[in-house]
């Protein structure tokens, strides 16, 4: 534990992130909410802070247009200039993971691509911040290449924010997505706990926080609220 502690301190102290890819421990956990929060929360501190997502499956048809509600939600939270193109590279129109939405629509992943695109996100700003698709293994596409969302961080090579609950299995779910990213050589950086005091046991919520923290050797860098409109801490 001390040793996992200390080179999760190392490697803060030794490198000055550009970015941040916010992962989750799954689907619907609140990776969106809360990017669009952080996305905000530099951009009022006078950092000229950017979003990009590699591929969005489930997008929305609004006036015969097909909107990826992800990348609509962060540019209207946070007031991005970006349009949906710069900050999408892949949207897919059926709710699915993006490697069946991909053989069933057609278009799928191309990896240079993607980093072409964050690369011109970075053109445009000084620091981004990179949302998955679902969790860490959710597979991007899986045809004659296999993609999953892992290899695209990889490839990105941001330092990793997870968001994870406090609620029953949150421990589980946790400490496997921290211990996936690490067996993959990712620098995951700190716990942001999402929808803090949902589950209506505080006295459980509160002890599975500090059974992720002391499991995993890492900090909670928030915790945010149902309905939050702000993270409560400055940009890190
Ligand atoms: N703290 C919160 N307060 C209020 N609503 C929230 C909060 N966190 C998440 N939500 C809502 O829950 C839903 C799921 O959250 P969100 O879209 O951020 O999940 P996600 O992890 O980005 O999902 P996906 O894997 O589809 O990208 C959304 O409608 C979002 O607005
Ligand atoms: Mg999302």
């Amino acid at each position: 534990m001390l040793q996992k502690n200390l080179s999760s301190l190392v490697s803060r102290l030794s490198s000055k992130p550009k970015g941040y890819f916010v992962t989750a421990t799954g689907t619907d956990v609140g990776k969106t909410f809360i990017t669009a929060l952080l996305v905000k929360k530099w951009r009022d501190s006078g950092i000229d802070a950017g979003y990009y997502k590699a591929a969005l499956s489930g997008a929305e048809l609004r006036d015969g247009k097909w909107v990826a509600g992800d990348a609509d939600y962060v540019k209207r939270i946070a007031n991005l200039p970006d349009t949906q193109e710069q900050l999408v590279s892949y949207v897919y129109k059926e709710a699915v993971s993006p490697h069946l939405a991909a053989r069933k629509e057609g278009n799928p992943v191309e990896i240079a691509k993607v980093q072409a695109d964050f690369k011109a996100a970075y053109a445009r700003h000084e620091f981004v911040f990179a949302e998955g698709s679902g969790g860490i293994i959710c597979p991007i596409r899986y045809d004659d290449q296999k993609v999953f969302l892992v290899d695209i961080m990889k490839m990105l090579d941001l330092p990793l924010l997870i968001v994870t609950t406090a609620a029953l299995g949150s421990i589980n779910a946790c400490v496997l997505t921290v211990e996936y990213a690490r067996s993959r050589g990712l620098d995951v950086r700190g716990l942001i706990v999402n929808r803090y005091g949902c589950s209506g046991n505080l006295e459980m919520e509160d002890d599975n926080i500090r059974m992720m923290q002391d499991l995993t050797g890492l900090e909670i860098l928030a915790k945010v609220k149902n309905g939050d409109t702000d993270l409560g801490v400055q940009p890190f």
